[in-house]
């Protein structure tokens, strides 16, 4: 998929050649990954492979060394995160992802912040469309949420900016086996039933890829293989790169 033209409107989002780190010394070196519209793609990978900072890299937070980023075909490399929102980029992060103090309406609210008051309200019903389980939560807060519900909760901020593309960092980290299943099944699905283009990073790779279209296997900072996600899903390099015996061979093919 990554021979396509980057600046195609057919795809929301398209890296090529990305290298970048926190110093001189790259962490992720040389990536090409394509989000198509409308369309989930997984980028699943071991830890400290650099998945997060791929995504860091995208939304101007990493270190940029080299390389593109295009939106919907527009060149928009290096630019920072609050510019990328406006353009139509959603980010949940991996970790610190909502205000804990807070009500869950009133994240919600603060996620809409940028609107009017009518729109604002607006986004709300179609944000509750999506994850209805979240309307009789409205007036707890947050601390006294699942993980699971906190993790709606934080998708649920995002998408009250009404982005066409949205940045999931590892949205199960840290939760249960069975919460993670439900976060990725209904949660990441849901988001692909409306029609978002989704870019979801994740260490649990099975149930990443069962949720998703396309998969991207990242090793040691570099992608070493790209296929349809079903496809990756029954490859026996799969399990042996999460096991750890294939990651020498596959980063040194990737070379
Ligand atoms: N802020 C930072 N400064 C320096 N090095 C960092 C920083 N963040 C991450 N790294 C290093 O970059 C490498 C890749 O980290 P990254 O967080 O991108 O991995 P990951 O694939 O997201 O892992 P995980 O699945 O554990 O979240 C690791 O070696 C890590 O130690
Ligand atoms: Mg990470």
């Amino acid at each position: 998929m990554s021979s396509a033209d980057p600046a195609s409107p057919a795809l929301a989002l398209s890296v090529r050649g990305l290298v970048a780190g926190y110093s001189e010394q790259p962490v992720v070196d040389g990536v090409d990954v394509d989000v198509p519209v409308g369309r989930v793609v997984a980028v699943a990978g071991p830890n400290g492979a650099g998945k997060s900072t791929l995504l860091k890299a995208i939304l101007g937070i990493a270190r940029l060394l080299g390389g593109t980023v295009h939106l919907e075909g527009r060149n928009v490399t290096g630019l920072p995160l609050q510019k990328l929102a406006r353009l139509g980029i959603g980010y949940v992060p991996q970790v610190e992802e909502v205000f804990e103090s807070l009500r869950v309406g009133e994240n919600l609210e603060m996620g809409g912040y940028l609107c009017g008051k009518r729109e604002r309200a607006h986004r709300m019903e179609r944000t509750l469309g999506v994850f209805p389980q979240l309307r009789p939560m409205l007036q707890r807060y947050v601390e006294t949420l699942s993980g699971g519900e906190r993790k709606m909760t934080a998708i649920a901020r995002v998408l009250m900016l009404d982005p066409r593309v949205l940045i999931l960092d590892e949205p199960t980290a840290s939760l249960s086996p069975e919460m993670s299943r439900i976060v990725l099944h209904e949660q990441v699905r849901a988001l692909g039933t409306i029609g978002k283009s989704v870019l979801l990073v994740e260490q649990k790779a099975i149930a990443a890829l069962e949720v998703s279209d396309w998969a991207y296997l990242m090793v040691r900072g570099r992608v070493v293989m790209s296929a349809p996600a079903p496809e990756i899903l029954h490859d026996p390099r799969m399990r042996e790169v999460f096991l750890g015996g294939a990651v020498a061979e596959l980063a040194e093919q990737a070379r």
